[in-house]
């Protein structure tokens, strides 16, 4: 096969490694275990934010006053409604099909219900970011009825944001202690450097694409199982070996068959991952109110025996191991879990691609061409 001519290039399969751009959205210390949104630890924002104010933290780089949340919570109030019509597009779905899937139809339909969707500028960009982290609960709440076969729930203006969204997908008010804890689950969902929904949405976003085809994007990769699509398996394969004095069976057959574990190793984080310390203690608060402690003993057993055989390796905990016990403890179908996190990382794509804007460079990496340069044609009569 004639060797290409190659130029000497920088090349790392799957961009492992390498910087596309410069930001001040957020950081990921993947040795240090850390994990900071425009300077502010997640452990600070767990403990005193809520998601609204996160949310704005991440969009406009400084933490609100409170006449500037109150303003901007007003503003996602105002947005929260989508178009009948949507409601019905999801409703012709087959309600076999994935609930990210779903998520993925809707957002695009309320792309092509907004006439200024194609107006790609940072100020048009920005209402329509405000309208999306709005919307994406609201379409997921409807998704999370219309697969149970009931109707979608209206938004309730006197909710917060939180409050709202369990309200819409449970169609009852939750109590304070469960949406406190869906709270800090969305805070600590927000944001995550590159990743791969993350760069998806800002690489479809740059080639001056609208943002309703760029969170699609992000929504689609974010569905994987390598991504986001992890919190969804994880709980399965908690849910399948069923007890703790299972796990030493499992972790056995497991290896032998050269499985990963879901929940488990990132490609930053080479040490536990901090959003997962706080959603293990939150794991455990909720399955013991719920009085699936068990699900919990499973899991942290399993944890252990998981990071006894590759902490030295660098993989540990990640954020979808926890993530599963909490939302089936709230009540939530394991292929529902990772719209969740989608309600969650809206505000990261959002905020990431209008930091990008500005200075827009249309993400076009290159390929190591390593096939044929100069083959002949030959007629088909004569191959
Ligand atoms: C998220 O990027 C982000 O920031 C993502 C995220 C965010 O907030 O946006 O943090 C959210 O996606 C968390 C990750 C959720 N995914 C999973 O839990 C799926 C299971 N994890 C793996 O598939 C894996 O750890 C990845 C995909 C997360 C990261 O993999 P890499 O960096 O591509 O590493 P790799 O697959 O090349 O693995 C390197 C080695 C391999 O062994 P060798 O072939 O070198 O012998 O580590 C092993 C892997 O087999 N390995 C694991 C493992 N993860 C890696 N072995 C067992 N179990 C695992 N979970």
């Amino acid at each position: 096969m004639a060797k290409q001519a190659v130029e000497k290039t920088e090349y790392a399969r799957g961009l492992e490694g390498v910087v596309t751009n410069e930001t001040a959205v957020g950081y990921v210390d993947g040795v240090k275990g850390q994990l900071v949104y425009r300077g502010y630890s997640i452990e600070d924002l767990a403990e005193h934010s809520s998601y609204e104010e996160t949310a704005y933290l991440l969009l406009f780089g400084k933490l609100p006053t409170q006449q500037e949340l109150d303003g901007f919570k007003a503003k996602l109030v105002s947005y929260r409604s989508i178009p009948g019509q949507v409601i019905d597009v999801l409703k012709a779905l087959p309600r076999s099909a994935h609930p990210m899937a779903m998520l993925r139809t809707g957002i695009s339909a309320l792309g092509c219900f907004n006439p200024k969707a194609d107006q790609a500028t940072v100020e048009n960009d920005t209402e329509i970011g405000f309208k999306l982290i709005a919307q994406m609960a609201t379409v997921t709440a409807a998704v999370a009825r219309i697969r149970k076969g009931v109707d979608p729930v209206d938004p309730d203006p006197s909710l917060d944001h939180t409050a709202n969204f369990l309200y819409m997908a449970g169609g009852e008010k939750a109590d304070p202690f469960i949406t406190r804890v869906m709270d800090v689950a969305l805070i600590l969902h927000a944001d995550h450097g590159n990743n791969a929904s993350t760069f998806s949405c800002m690489a479809v976003n740059s080639s001056l694409s609208d943002l309703y085809s760029a969170i699609v994007a992000g929504i689609g990769s974010l569905k994987g199982p390598l991504h986001g699509g992890a919190n969804e398996q994880a709980l399965k394969e908690l849910l399948s070996i069923g007890s703790q004095d299972r796990v030493d069976d499992y972790v056995k057959k497991r290896l032998e068959e050269k499985k990963k574990f879901i929940g488990f190793g990132h490609r930053v984080y080479k040490t536990y991952d901090p959003r997962a310390k706080i959603l293990g203690r939150y794991s455990k608060e909720v399955t013991e109110r719920k009085g699936m402690d068990h699900l919990h003993e499973t899991a942290r057993r399993l944890e252990e025996q998981v990071v006894a055989e590759f902490g030295e390796r660098g993989i540990f905990t990640n954020v979808d191991f926890y993530s599963g016990t909490i939302y089936h403890s709230l009540g939530f179908e394991a292929p529902m879990f990772t719209t969740l996190f989608a309600v969650s990382r809206i505000a990261g794509w959002v905020a990431r691609i209008l930091e990008y804007l500005p200075e827009n460079r249309l993400f076009r990496p290159r390929a190591l061409y390593v096939g044929e340069l100069e083959a002949h044609y030959i007629p088909i009569d004569q191959r």
